[in-house]
C-alpha cells in the first residue's frame, strides 16, 4: 500500500457502494474495480445470476459484495430497498447507477410505440431519479457522497433512430446538472458519464445501421471497453472526485470533446 495521498483518495476501504446493472457490461466491471479498491459493493441487477457471477468474481479475488435482484423502475421497491440498506449497513458512500437499455432501434420517432418509449424512460430516467432520492436522505445525513449516473453520448448529441434512448439520456444529463447545485454543500457530488459505444451485451440487439453510424463517428477507431469505463466510474465514486460536480464526464475516444 502507497503512502502517497492521492491513492488514499481513491482507496475505498470502510466504504459501501452501490452499483446497479452489475449483472453485466460496464457495471459488473466497476463493481469489480471498486471491490478491488476495498469497497464493500451492493451489486444490484434485474438478471440474478449476473450479479450472483459478479459477486462470486469479487470474493474470489478478495473482496467483499452481496448481490440483490431489482428492477430499478419500479419506484417502490427503490426506495424500500434502498432504505433497507441503508440501515443494515449504516452508510451509503456512492451510488453507481449503471442499469439501462436502449429501447426500440432503428425506428422513426414516429414508429415508436408509447408503452416502449414510456419504459425506456422509466428504466434510464425514472429509475435514475427514484435511486437518488433514496440515497441523497442517507448521503446528507453523513455529509459525504458520491453519486454516478451512466449516461450516454446519445443525450449529448443524439443519435437517429433512439428517439427513447436519446430523450432519458439527456433527460439525466439535466437532472444531474441541478441536482449537482442542491446538495454541493452536503459533501456530495453527482456526475454524469456519457460513454460513446462500448463493447458490452447492450449492443447485441441494436440495429446494425444505429450501430455502423456509431462506430463510425468515433476518432478512436474502435469500441471502447467496459474496463476503460469502470477506471472513470471509479474515479468519479471515489472521494478524489471531490470538486467536479453537475458534470457530464466523456469517455468516447474522442467522437465528443467538449
Ligand atoms: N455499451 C454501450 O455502448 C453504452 C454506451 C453508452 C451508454 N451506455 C450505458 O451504460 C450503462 C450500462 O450498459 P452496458 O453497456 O453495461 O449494458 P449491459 O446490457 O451489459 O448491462 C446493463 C445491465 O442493466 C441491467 N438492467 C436493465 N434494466 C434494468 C432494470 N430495470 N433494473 C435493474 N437492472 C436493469 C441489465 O440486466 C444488465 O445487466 C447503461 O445505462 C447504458 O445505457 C452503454
Amino acid at each position: 500500500m502507497s503512502n502517497n495521498s492521492a491513492f488514499q483518495e481513491i482507496s475505498y476501504a470502510g466504504q459501501v457502494v452501490i452499483v446497479t446493472g452489475a449483472g453485466s457490461g460496464i457495471g459488473k466491471s466497476a463493481a469489480q474495480l471498486i471491490a478491488s479498491r476495498g469497497a464493500k459493493v451492493i451489486c444490484i441487477d434485474l438478471n440474478q445470476s449476473g450479479i450472483d457471477e459478479c459477486v462470486d468474481l469479487i470474493t474470489k479475488s478478495g473482496g467483499a459484495a452481496e448481490a440483490v435482484v431489482l428492477d430499478i423502475s419500479n419506484q417502490k421497491n427503490v426506495m424500500d430497498l434502498i432504505a433497507t440498506l441503508g440501515s443494515t449497513h449504516k452508510r451509503i458512500d456512492a451510488l453507481v447507477n449503471c442499469a439501462g437499455y436502449p429501447g426500440p432501434t432503428g425506428k422513426f420517432v414516429e414508429e415508436i410505440t408509447w408503452s416502449d418509449y414510456q419504459k425506456v424512460i422509466e428504466v434510464n430516467l425514472f429509475g435514475a431519479i427514484w435511486l437518488t432520492q433514496a440515497v441523497l436522505p442517507i448521503m446528507k445525513k453523513q455529509k459525504y457522497g458520491r453519486i454516478v449516473q451512466v449516461a450516454s453520448i446519445a443525450g449529448k448529441e443524439g443519435n437517429p433512430k433512439m428517439a427513447p434512448y436519446n430523450t432519458a439520456k439527456a433527460g439525466l444529463i439535466g437532472f444531474v446538472k441541478g441536482v449537482a447545485k442542491e446538495v454541493a454543500v452536503d459533501g456530495i457530488t453527482i456526475n454524469a458519464l456519457a460513454p460513446a459505444v462500448i463493447a458490452t451485451p447492450i449492443n447485441v440487439n441494436t440495429a446494425k445501421e444505429t450501430l455502423d453510424y456509431m462506430i463510425s463517428k468515433i476518432p478512436a477507431g474502435r469500441l471502447g471497453e467496459p474496463s476503460e469505463v469502470a477506471e472513470i466510474i471509479a474515479f468519479m465514486g471515489s472521494k478524489a472526485c471531490s470538486f467536479t460536480t453537475g458534470f457530464t464526464f466523456d469517455i468516447s475516444g474522442g467522437r465528443a470533446t467538449y
